[in-house]
């Protein structure tokens, strides 16, 4: 496992190490001390890469537990968990719980918690762990779904560890289906004051529009990470006639919209059209595309309009896209660089210039 001792530049992080197991809490991850309201802004940057940080020192406490349940993936990865840690930290976890009663984090497709890179052989934290240890403000509720039994077993031992640690956060047993989540969930949300932060990390087309607009119909915003290469084969076999993939593609875009597209390009766009058209006109979307080795995945964002018209939106969109969509193998190295813990800065990533928003006033 290539997790060793890492110490980083901060005086409070020079005792710890990748590889130690243990039994004492981190008092860096435990839930901030001030309350959830009118909380004094500590620079959201210092504070994500802090986190990310600490993160990275426990990753190999978390490998410890059933070592072979990870979930291999290319080093891009690293772009999709940045963009997740980022958003959460740096706007999702700051300003929602000063608007809303409850507010959840809802992940289907969650994997085990951990990712290694299949290149490097990297482990770095997955969805679930980032979502839960970058949250500003713990969630509601963590509600998950993964279909492979090991998996959700390592993924629930994994996150009781994280709690352990210090990290605040309240989480249920997992589903095995995502279907049945984003229904249930879907239906038991109430209309008005609460809100989600949805990360759909799609393999290939397992969500159905039909129990994700159950979830759409409440309020919240939605990170989809969109497999457009997988996604481009079962569309090409379904304009080919073939009927069992047609239906797929029905099921997965809720109708026969995907029939419009004239290119692999326009899959994940008419997808991102149908999540506007959820009432959530805030849209855009990050490709991660390359010819060699081939590489075709989008990240789809999509959220509502707020009353001070998401004035965080210029840093998504001006900010953190370029960042993650430059792709080159510098910016993929640094990315997990930072997610591994060998670079201890984000200003490659976010604007030493700090957040988006200083102040909490003009999200209203
Ligand atoms: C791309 S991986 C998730 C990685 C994870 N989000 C992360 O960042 O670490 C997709 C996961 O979905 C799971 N999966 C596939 N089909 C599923 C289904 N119908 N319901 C729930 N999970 C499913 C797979 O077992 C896999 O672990």
């Amino acid at each position: 496992m290539p997790v060793g001792l890492v110490t980083l530049g901060y005086p409070w992080e020079m005792h710890l190490s990748l590889n130690r197991a243990s039994s004492t809490s981190l008092p860096e991850l435990a839930p901030e001390s001030m309350p959830r309201r009118n909380r004094t802004q500590e620079d959201p940057t210092q504070w994500c890469l802090r986190r990310l940080g600490h993160l990275t020192n426990i990753v190999g406490d978390l490998a410890a537990i059933r070592p072979d349940s990870v979930y291999e993936q290319g080093p891009w990865t690293a772009l999709k968990e940045i963009f997740l840690a980022t958003y959460n930290s740096w706007i999702y976890s700051r300003i929602v719980p000063n608007f809303f009663d409850e507010w959840y984090y809802i992940d289907p497709l969650s994997g085990p918690g951990l990712v290694r890179i299949q290149d490097t052989g990297d482990v770095i934290a997955g969805s679930a762990i980032i979502a839960a240890a970058t949250a500003r403000t713990p969630f509601t509720k963590i509600l998950l779904a993964e279909k492979n039994e090991e998996s959700r077993f390592a993924l629930c031992e994994r996150l009781r560890r994280l709690r352990e640690l210090g990290v605040d956060m309240d989480f249920e047993e997992p589903e095995e289906d995502c279907n049945v989540l984003l229904r249930r969930v879907g239906n038991r949300l109430p209309s008005r004051g609460s809100n989600f932060l949805a990360f759909v990390d799609l393999e290939g087309m397992e969500v159905e529009w039909n129990a994700f607009s159950a979830l759409l119909s409440k309020l919240g915003d939605v990170i989809v990470t969109f497999n457009t290469g997988q996604i481009q084969r079962t569309w090409g076999s379904a304009r080919a006639g073939n009927e069992s993939h047609a239906r797929a593609m029905d099921k997965f875009y809720g109708g026969t919209f995907w029939e419009a597209a004239g290119s692999a390009d326009d899959l994940p766009e008419i997808y991102l059209r149908a999540l506007a058209a959820t009432d959530r006109p805030r849209t855009t979307r990050i490709r991660i595309h390359r010819e060699n080795p081939p590489l075709m995945q989008d990240i789809l964002f999509a959220a509502r309009r707020t009353r001070g018209d998401n004035p965080w939106f210029d840093a998504v969109e001006n900010r953190i896209k370029p960042k993650v969509e430059a792709l080159t193998d510098e910016s993929v190295r640094q990315a997990l660089d930072i997610m591994t813990g060998r670079q201890h800065t984000l200003d490659w990533f976010l604007s030493a210039r700090s957040g988006p928003q200083r102040t909490l006033g003009s999200f209203g």
